[in-house]
């Protein structure tokens, strides 16, 4: 256990898009870092956050495992989290019956199961020193039925959901839960997910490091959630009344492989 004064932060996904930019904000927040992601390329997010003057361990782990999760946990050596940043995700573009299956599995368990055990962990820690605040990458996706990516919105529907229960439940505890919930941002996200050639892919999208500004402020001030920037707000209102079967055909044209321009 460290003796060190600077509050401690647990950020997954942090080696590149949304996470990078959140676990960027902690360090310059003055907040030391364990980060995580499943390739190397978290060595050298670690890197970047060292030279803002905190502490940063990197574990290269996959969160789709239990046994990554675990690994994770123990990297923090017993030291408590002030902050759990719960971000680490990703999608998977085309039909459903199109997908491979291992895929498909891939994107729940780790944008839901790896996520929820995680927060589990560090959560009941949280609790037991009644303090403490977790910030959750849900997504505006959770919304509406995602047509061309409808294992991934369905995982964001869960989560988006779970985070506020979440919230909910320790609302008589210190420990605050926030979702923050972006639409299409500027990352690695569709290339990884295979959805370049879809209008979604190829849209103008928002920047990282605002949505991650978004998120860091609500988690600091204790808010339920944030849907990142103005459309993305305006979207999610209207979805609330609008019916599933609409909200899929919308999705559809964003995400059917080959609706893009070229
Ligand atoms: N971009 C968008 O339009 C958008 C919109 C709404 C919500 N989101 C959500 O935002 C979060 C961050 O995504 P992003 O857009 O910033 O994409 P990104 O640039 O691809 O970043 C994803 C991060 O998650 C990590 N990750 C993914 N699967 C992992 C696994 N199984 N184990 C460990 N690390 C894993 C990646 O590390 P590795 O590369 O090492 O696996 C990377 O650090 C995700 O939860 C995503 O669903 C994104």
């Amino acid at each position: 256990m460290t003796s060190n004064p600077r509050q401690f932060a647990i950020v997954t996904g942090a080696s590149s898009g949304i996470g990078y930019e959140l676990a960027k904000l902690c360090a310059e927040n003055g907040f030391d870092l364990l980060i995580a992601a499943d390739e190397p390329q978290i060595n050298q997010a670690a890197n970047d956050f060292r030279s803002l003057g905190v502490e940063v361990e990197a574990v290269e782990a996959d969160l789709a495992t239990i046994e990554g999760v675990d690994r994770l946990y123990e990297a923090a050596g017993g030291r408590p989290a002030d902050a759990l940043l719960a971000n680490a995700g990703h999608g998977l573009g085309h039909g459903f019956l199109d997908q491979d299956f291992t895929e498909a599995r891939h994107v729940i368990d780790t944008n839901i199961t790896g996520t929820i055990y995680l927060i589990q962990k560090v959560g009941r820690d949280m609790r037991a020193r009644d303090q403490g605040r977790i910030l959750i990458t849900g997504s505006v996706a959770g919304f509406m039925p995602g047509s061309f990516q409808a294992v991934y919105n369905g995982t964001k529907a869960f989560i988006d959901s779970f985070s506020f229960a979440l919230r909910n439940e320790l609302k008589d505890t210190g420990v605050t839960v926030t979702c923050l919930m972006p639409g299409p941002t500027e990352t690695e996200f569709f290339e990884r997910a295979d959805l370049l050639d879809t209008k979604v892919g190829q849209q103008k999208k928002d920047d990282p490091a605002d949505v991650a500004k978004d998120g860091f402020d609500a988690m600091m001030n204790g808010e339920g959630d944030v849907v990142s920037g103005w459309k993305n707000k305006l979207q999610t209102t209207l979805a609330s009344v609008t019916p599933a079967g609409v909200l899929a055909e919308y999705h559809r044209k964003l995400a059917e492989p080959g609706s893009g321009e070229d």
